[in-house]
């Protein structure tokens, strides 16, 4: 198994640290009623996350020269939008999955109704954090322009949009640029955004950067459902934490199923390839960024 090199994942766990103190201040306490809502939320949110969102809120940061402690709030809303996704995305009226980050899921370990609260409190926490935080130093405009891309990046148009057709697509066979529609909303939009959200609290970045870091987000968004994909075709429950196998049980149109094995880690290995273009015009304070490109094509889990 590839390990993520040394500076990443010193990167990685100081940045897993951040994020964890600061969505520790936001959640409600659960000493605080509705008690079962609250330990459902936390429970979705504190049970062994990558945080791969929020690290690349904070590598997105430390490439454009942000002080890290000012990003914390993008870093929880991205996190809070993806704990929700995957809370719902878990119930069996969709995946109807059991087992979360080797844990079983909010709705086995509560109840169904308390999980589909659980994902709706955290949707609307992550935009109270961006609404809110003090810490954020933007201005009111650019505030709500990062609330707009979130928004953009969660509802209709991104995420739910992208699950939408997930559910609609089970047991059809879709052609390549429908699949690869499917993925970059249910998966590419939330990390686009998550790099978005740094450039937006980032001082001077001309145009031309912000375009190349989106571009570079759009590729790692894609190469990441892909690998998600890979992985669940050839990984193991243990090591994933989640049910091995069930995008083939549910018959969900993936990747793989559609280029086969290989043909998949080759489009992940050229989204790779392209992502680091991207980022060629930067020097060496985008090398975390460059190294989260190759750790999502050779994560395990
Ligand atoms: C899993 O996301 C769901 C997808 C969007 C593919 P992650 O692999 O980031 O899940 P956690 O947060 O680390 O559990
Ligand atoms: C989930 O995709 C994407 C979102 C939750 C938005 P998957 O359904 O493939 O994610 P896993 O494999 O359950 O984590
Ligand atoms: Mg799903
Ligand atoms: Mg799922
Ligand atoms: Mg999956």
């Amino acid at each position: 198994m590839m390990k993520p090199d040394e500076p990443l994942k010193n990167f990685m766990q100081s940045a897993q640290k951040r994020v964890d103190k600061a969505l520790d201040g936001w959640l409600p306490p659960t000493n605080r009623v509705p008690y079962r809502l609250h330990e459902a939320m936390r429970y979705s949110v504190f049970n062994g996350g990558k945080r791969m969102r929020p690290i690349l809120t904070y590598g997105t940061g430390q490439a454009l020269n942000v002080d890290l402690s000012l990003l914390n709030g993008p870093a929880c809303a991205v996190e809070l939008i993806h704990a929700y996704s995957l809370v719902h995305d878990d119930l069996p009226a969709m995946d109807d999955d059991e087992l979360r980050r080797g844990k079983p899921t909010c709705h086995v370990a509560y109840d169904e109704a308390t999980a589909i609260l659980a994902g709706d409190a955290l949707q609307t926490l992550a935009f109270q954090v961006l609404a809110s935080d003090p810490s954020l130093p933007v201005a009111a405009g650019t505030r709500i322009d990062m609330i707009n891309i979130l928004v953009e990046a969660s509802g209709s148009h991104g995420m739910v949009g992208g699950q939408a057709i997930d559910l609609d697509s089970v047991g059809t066979r879709l052609d390549l640029p429908s699949l690869e529609n499917m993925h970059i909303h249910k998966t590419g939009a939330l990390i686009r955004a998550s790099v978005r959200l740094a450039s937006c609290v980032a001082e001077g970045v001309d145009a031309d950067t912000v375009n190349r870091l989106d571009h570079y987000a759009k590729c790692i968004g894609l190469s990441f459902q892909i690998q998600d994909d890979i992985l669940d075709e050839e990984s193991d429950t243990q090591t994933l934490g989640k049910t091995q196998g069930k995008d083939r049980n549910h018959n969900k149109p993936t990747y793989p199923g559609l280029l086969g094995m290989s043909g998949a880690k080759r489009k992940a290995l050229d989204l790779n390839e392209e992502a680091l273009d991207s980022l060629s015009v930067f020097g060496g304070r985008a090398e975390i960024l460059r190294a989260i490109s190759v750790y999502i094509i050779q994560r395990r889990n």
